[in-house]
């Protein structure tokens, strides 16, 4: 798809707005389309379909004509000869296959992916990652790098791999390396789920710090890493629910955007793995979410954190975010297109009264609604520079309060459902005076969860021990949430 189209996607999805209006806002000054990363040209990318399709008849005509015929020498003298423009560039080419992409350096093949589809299925089927071709390369190279290509898988596994037969065949010029794995297994036996689910949300915070460094220099977003991260986290959620979950109360101050992006991606993939378990579904989900801040990050850092009331100047640029993150994202090749959807959305409200407006009124999409409840919660319960974290049970309550207005009230309710009426890693005060830390919900009732308790009626610190409020002989009940800083208690050191 071209960039018009693109962008025509997101007009179309930003709604009528005035047409003057909406010049403004699409190509406002502040909105910065992303650039290409890649020290590859817009022409030697063009020119990688060229490559490509000689690349696949190169293959073809290895698999159905002996080595001798001409069929063959023509197929490697026509790749040799489109190899050879690069070359004389100045650059080697490196070509990578992963899952159903392909990718020019580190720059995604958006169009090719689809359209060489058998190509990528072809070389990973036998292993092959990546290939880079080196300037220098010689016929004869190509030729034997062709009959390794060419080979069946079995046949490459009998030889030890693709790249044992690439080291016996003496491919000087032309490296070729094993299929890269970005995805965490959902299941390791060397760790538990509190394990990979610290990895993977670790992982996710690195993303959201590099996605920040490239978009504030207008650079383009890592869409394969995206997708890893995605991935990841939808299999968190779906496998290890209870330990994902309660990273997701994780808070920083100083990386505010980071973690709340992150956990916005965790609660919507928990609320919308209630709803399906659908790998597509949960993938866009996760991506929206995981982006649907990335507009902040073109505003100004001051404005972002400004402590007192912001000047109408001020509203309008932060009220513009999603729109400014809509068209990154939609700019961005191999991004989902849905995604874009939820980064739009996020803010219209389930009555349509939010931003930004679109005429006529058109329902918010089902993913926008879920990261649109995920996204409440995680700000009413996060410090920020203008106004102090609320405490748990009262995020919950506002959004009940808010549910059927702001916010889908089918939705809230399963989220209450989901996070209980005071959430994991909430510090509470049970009806007998002593403290605790909300362990997991209790899905049968939303008030009496498992909780550890920490500290007696008194205040004094005990062995931490584990009760379930909704079998405790003693019949305690929770009070109320407590602030974990007024009471120098690190949730972290105890789950
Ligand atoms: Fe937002």
């Amino acid at each position: 798809m071209t960039e018009e189209g693109y962008a025509d996607i997101v007009r179309a999805a930003a709604g009528a707005l005035g047409s003057d209006e909406r010049g403004d806002v699409i190509k406002g000054e502040n909105a910065k389309p992303l650039g290409p990363t890649s020290v590859f040209s817009a022409k030697q990318m063009r020119r990688a379909r060229d490559l490509l399709a000689r690349l696949y008849a190169l293959r073809r005509a290895e698999r159905f004509y002996p080595q001798e015929h001409p069929a063959v020498a023509q197929a490697v003298e026509e790749f040799a000869k489109v190899l050879s423009q690069f070359h004389e560039e100045g650059v080697d080419v490196p070509i990578t296959f992963y899952e159903d992409e392909l990718l020019l350096g580190e720059q995604l093949l958006a169009e090719d992916s689809v359209l060489f589809d058998q190509l990528i299925r072809d070389m990973t089927a036998i292993g092959a990652g990546s290939v880079v071709f080196g300037r220098g390369v010689s016929e004869s190279e190509i030729q034997r790098f062709a009959k390794i290509i060419s080979a069946d898988p079995e046949t490459v596994t009998e030889h030890g791999g693709v790249t044992a037969m690439a080291a016996e065949a003496r491919l000087g010029h032309i490296a070729i390396t094993g299929v890269a794995v970005y995805r965490e297994p959902a299941v390791r036996e060397d760790a538990d789920a509190h394990q990979l689910a610290r990895e993977a949300y670790a992982n996710a915070l690195d993303l959201m710090r590099d996605l920040e460094r490239l978009i504030r220099s207008g650079q383009a977003i890592n869409v394969p890493r995206v997708r890893g991260t995605v991935r990841s986290l939808v299999d968190n959620v779906l496998n290890n629910r209870h330990a994902t979950l309660e990273l997701a109360g994780l808070k920083s101050f100083d990386e505010y955007t980071f973690y709340h992006m992150v956990n916005v991606a965790i609660l919507s993939l928990a609320l919308g793995s209630m709803i399906t378990h659908d790998y597509r579904f949960l993938s866009t989900l996760g991506a929206g979410a995981l982006l649907h801040d990335v507009g902040k990050m073109v505003v100004d850092l001051e404005v972002l954190n400004k402590p007192g009331p912001l000047t109408s100047d001020e509203w309008e640029q932060v009220r513009q975010h999603p729109i400014f993150g809509a068209e990154n994202t939609a700019l961005t090749p191999g991004l989902d297109k849905a995604a874009t959807v939820i980064v739009l959305e996020h803010h219209m409200r389930y009555d349509l009264t939010g931003y930004p407006q679109r005429m006529p009124p058109r329902k918010q999409h089902l993913a926008s609604r879920i990261v649109a409840v995920a996204d409440a919660y995680d700000a009413m319960t996060s410090r920020r520079t203008y106004s102090a974290a609320r405490a748990q049970d009262d995020a919950i309550l506002t959004l009940v309060r808010n549910a059927g207005s702001a916010l889908d009230p089918t939705l809230v309710r399963l989220f209450v459902g989901l996070m209980g009426l005071y959430p994991p890693r909430s510090v509470v005060m049970l009806s007998s005076g002593e403290t605790g830390i909300v362990v997991s919900p209790n899905p049968h009732d939303v008030a009496l969860p498992r909780v550890r308790v920490i500290a007696a009626a008194d205040g004094a610190m005990i062995a931490p021990v584990d009760i379930d409020l909704s079998d405790d002989p003693e019949g305690r009940s929770i009070e109320r949430c407590l602030d974990p800083a007024g009471l120098n208690v690190e949730v972290s050191d105890f789950l």
